[in-house]
């Protein structure tokens, strides 16, 4: 009798004990396309930093760089099989998920970054953080890269001179449409794969920025690569819903003011690591840059600008306007 009594006390004292001995920290798989020395790559080991700083012992993150762990093709999917916890993937990328976060994509509809980071501080865009909870995809922050700039294997001064080339982008709706209107072909591909791409000549341009451009050695295949900042290539930092829900309240709420910090500090930098990386380019001498004159940048607007009406059924007017808003100069 006392030994049974016993054993059960031991094997409760054990039940209770065992958890504190057996407690493993939560791994968070951070997944993304880019190289480390970008705004987006950067952002990914700050937050790994402070992480391991203020939740030791409780979350460790596991930074996979340049598509290591999953690339553009698989990415969203491993994320909504647990088997990656975040990701920072393109806002051209969600089009599977949701419509309106192509506003992103419309061609000239943000003046500069400055404009961007306003609209992503505005109620309409904050909602959009939310705009794929049906597919499980949780939105934490908008992360910023820079504007978009033109390559190619010759020079595009004037929209007719992008006809019949072949450019590389992010499957997007509206980026493709934008080369249909230049009379030039589009083809999706991963952003992995777009070097060796223009390498061998299957596509003849892309459209990126100085970041995406020095960083992937794409100036090494364009001897052009007109200054057009066009377009904005931001990104939307995401969970897992259930595996987000799943984390203790304190290490979760803790985990997002990290990342509100962190984003803080990559949307500060991103400008200057992008003027940064096209020094670079410009010292490496491979491409040479296409400086446009207002009139000459005028007649892209102009030729681009048609796909605002064209898309605003999809995105939803309200989204639209609240993004012309922060451009009350157009
Ligand atoms: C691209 O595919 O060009 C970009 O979305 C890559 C990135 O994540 O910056």
């Amino acid at each position: 009798m006392y030994q049974s009594l016993l054993g059960v006390a031991l094997s409760a004292l054990f039940l209770v004990a065992q958890p504190a001995f057996a407690e493993e920290p939560i791994v968070i798989k951070f997944s993304h396309v880019v190289a480390d020395e970008t705004p987006k790559g950067r952002g990914a080991l700050l937050f790994k930093k402070l992480v391991e700083e203020r939740l030791a012992g409780q979350v460790k993150v596991e930074v996979f760089p340049n598509s290591t762990l999953f690339g553009d093709a698989d990415e969203l999917q491993a994320l909504q099989d647990g088997k990656v916890q975040m990701l920072a993937p393109s806002l051209s990328k969600f089009e599977g998920y949701t419509k309106q976060l192509e506003v992103f994509d419309l061609p000239f509809l943000f003046d500069d970054l400055e404009a961007v980071k306003r609209f992503q501080k505005r109620d309409k865009s904050r909602e959009l953080l939310h705009s794929m909870a049906r597919s499980g995809i949780y939105g934490l922050a908008y992360w910023n890269n820079g504007m978009k700039q033109l390559s190619a294997n010759r020079e595009l001064r004037a929209p007719a001179d992008a006809k019949g080339l072949a450019f590389r982008i992010q499957p997007s709706s509206v980026i493709n449409a934008q080369f249909g209107l230049l009379d030039a072909t589009a083809v999706k591909m991963p952003f992995a794969e777009t070097l060796k791409a223009l390498q061998d000549g299957k596509v003849q341009g892309t459209e990126n920025t100085w970041s995406n451009i020095g960083s992937q050695k794409l100036d090494s295949a364009q001897p052009f690569i007109t200054e057009t900042n066009h377009g904005v290539l931001s990104y939307m930092v995401i969970s897992n819903q259930k595996f987000w829900n799943s984390m203790p309240y304190p290490v979760r709420t803790q985990l997002e003011s990290i990342i509100e910090e962190v984003t803080v500090e990559v949307n500060k930098d991103a400008e200057a690591l992008n003027q940064k990386e096209r020094e670079h380019v410009v010292a490496n001498g491979k491409a040479r840059i296409v400086a446009l004159s207002p009139a000459e940048r005028e007649a892209w607007r102009t030729a681009m600008q048609p796909l605002w009406k064209q898309f605003e059924g999809e995105i939803g007017t309200d989204v639209l306007r609240a993004a012309q808003v922060v451009n009350r100069k157009h």
